[in-house]
């Protein structure tokens, strides 16, 4: 794979890179389709990443179909997809890691301690064996695009990371590699998940400014489907996921959310700028 960027960068041409985990939907989709706008040759990588899961996790359950992705990678305008073994990434003496303070403390990463740890230490690697010069990541895991971008700076990697917005499902609900283990009566159910977001963001044009009242809005709104579990509410802001009681005109905040529904664990924000 190195070898294949060394020749291209040579012979004058610039990468853009999609990391993923595989389980292809539209929103890995648009960010392919993102890369030619930016770079001459586009490559992904689909790759299950170990470190990133907790044990107690759904590393084993994950999908993988992993033909049907090149499939797709390849009609969408991929160029290269590199999909690596768990033993070439991390051999049986492997012993780095990286680890970045504060922002991953919080939220999911209170949640799930190593897994910011793991994505930033699997996306180093993925960046040096494929040296983009962009990198394209979703807004739906918006707390990993601020880790990345991060840790990028840093690292003093020598990358554009390119944040797309989240693709979501007519009804709203964000698409996910996880929504594969709902069924269609979950998949429905989920939606209020984003309709609470719509919710709070009305409520913020219409002049609400206390961030207890909107996180009101949004808990009393999921409560509608009893099966869906709060996980964390938070309304803070987008530049640090800091916290803000009231907003003032300007502010640029985000909703962040995370609700079970059985065992599935789904994630999913809004971007408001007050
Ligand atoms: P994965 O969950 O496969 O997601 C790969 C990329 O697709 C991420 O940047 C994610 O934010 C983006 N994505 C997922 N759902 C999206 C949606 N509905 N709309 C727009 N973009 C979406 O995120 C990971 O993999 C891993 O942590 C990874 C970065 C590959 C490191 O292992």
């Amino acid at each position: 794979m190195t070898e294949i960027s060394c020749e291209l960068i040579k012979a004058g041409k610039t990468i853009g890179f999609v990391p993923t985990m595989g389980a292809l939907h539209l929103g890995h989709l648009s960010l392919f389709e993102a890369v030619k706008q930016y770079a001459d040759v586009a490559m992904a990588s689909i790759f299950v990443n170990p470190t990133q899961f907790a044990p107690n996790e759904d590393f084993d359950k994950y999908p993988r179909d992993l033909k049907k992705d090149v499939e797709m990678a390849e009609l969408y305008g991929i160029d290269y997809v590199f999909a690596p073994s768990n033993d070439e990434m991390y051999s049986k003496n492997f012993l780095t890691n990286i680890h970045l303070d504060g922002i991953t403390k919080v939220f999911e990463g209170e949640r799930r301690p190593t897994h910011f740890d793991g994505v930033a230490l699997v996306v180093a690697k993925l960046f040096n064996i494929i040296k983009p010069h962009y990198a394209f990541f979703g807004q739906k895991d918006y707390q990993q695009t601020l880790v990345i971008k991060q840790m990028v700076k840093d690292l003093n990697f020598d990358i554009d990371v390119v944040v797309r917005p989240t693709v979501r499902l007519e009804n709203g609900l964000a698409m996910s590699s996880r929504n594969n283990y709902l069924t269609d009566d979950e998949k429905e159910k989920a939606t209020i998940i984003y309709k609470s977001m719509l919710e709070a963001k009305s409520a913020i044009s219409l002049g609400e400014r206390n961030k207890e009242k909107i996180v009101k809005i949004i808990v009393e709104k999921i409560a509608e489907v009893p099966e869906l579990k709060i996980d964390y509410v938070a309304v803070v802001k987008q530049k640090d996921l800091s916290e803000v009681d009231n907003f003032v005109s300007g502010d640029e905040i985000v909703i962040l959310i995370a609700a079970f529904l059985g065992k599935t664990r789904l994630i999913d924000n809004m971007l408001i700028t007050v």
